[in-house]
């Protein structure tokens, strides 16, 4: 196997429930780590509890692992301090933990809403400025931004994998634009372990759709080539002749719901 160790952070998350019994093809050893219960390890499997804002269990998580696969966090929009402690101070604890035990490679689980504010009428690539769409976009441009320093300043390489909508079904035209295969997430976690140099690379996670809204040509050297497609879900999305809102800002621009859900927060 390609690594002795991995850790794969958020483990207890969705995707960590569904890419668990995918793990073992990358490591004699999955350590899974989340703030929430892990269930018994399996064979092959370490589990450990851990509050990524909590520096010293970040570092203790870290320690004796070859690359880490970091999921773990909040993953929607919500008030800004939650954000603040898992997103943007948990992933600073994980890179100067990274970086203390000379780890080489991360794959950070980012996300299009990175991008939210892009119009869906918009051709979007890595090379644009980043146009969050609420606090928890804002907060993976701070991962994004903070392994790019990481790695310009001291060698440490990461993928942000910029994941489009990763659930198994899709029911608006939102998510078929957006929708991310499990088995193509498996194939890009694998390019990106597995591609002999990264550098510092932001690829965008989505399945071969229809009409889909980003071109992901700078990351072309990971060679992802994706195998599903959101096509197979086309007949549950209503024909655009029947939308009532057009003007609908979930329809404007590339965050979706999103847009709804942000202002809450902030009243
Ligand atoms: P999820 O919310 O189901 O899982 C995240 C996990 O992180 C949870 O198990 C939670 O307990 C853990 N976590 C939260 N705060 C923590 C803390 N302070 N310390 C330790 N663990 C903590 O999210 P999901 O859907 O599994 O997504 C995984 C990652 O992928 C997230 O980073 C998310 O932002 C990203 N992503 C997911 C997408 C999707 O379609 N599922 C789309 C775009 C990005």
């Amino acid at each position: 196997k390609p690594f002795k160790r991995i850790l794969f952070t958020g483990a207890a998350g969705n995707l960590g429930q569904r890419l668990r019994p995918h793990l073992g093809q990358f490591a004699d050893i999955v350590r899974l780590a989340d703030l929430a219960d892990l269930g018994p390890a399996g064979p092959g499997e370490e589990t450990v509890r851990c509050d990524l804002a909590d520096r010293d269990q970040v570092m203790a998580m870290c320690e004796g692992v070859d690359a880490i696969l970091h999921f773990g966090g909040v993953s929607t929009e919500e008030a800004f301090a939650p954000i603040m402690q898992a997103n943007i101070l948990g992933t600073v604890n994980l890179y100067e933990a990274v970086h203390k035990l000379g780890i080489r490679r991360v794959v950070f689980a980012s996300t299009n809403h990175t991008m939210g504010m892009y119009k869906t009428t918009d051709l979007v690539d890595a090379g644009m400025p980043p146009r969050p769409d609420g606090y928890y976009g804002v907060s993976k441009v701070f991962g994004e931004s903070l392994s790019r320093y990481y790695w310009d300043r001291f060698g440490i390489e990461t993928v942000c994998i910029r994941i489009g909508y990763c659930w198994p079904e899709a029911t608006n035209y939102r998510q078929l634009t957006t929708w991310l295969g499990l088995d193509d997430l498996v194939q890009l976690l694998r390019r990106s372990l597995l591609t002999p140099r990264v550098g510092h690379t932001i690829t965008f996670g989505t399945s071969d759709n229809p009409g889909r809204w980003w071109d992901d040509k700078h990351a072309r050297f990971l060679g992802y080539k994706p195998e599903q497609s959101s096509a197979q879900f086309a007949n549950r999305v209503p024909d655009a002749a029947n939308w009532e809102e057009m003007q609908d800002i979930t329809l404007t621009y590339q965050g979706g719901v999103f847009l709804h859900n942000g202002p809450k927060y902030r009243s």
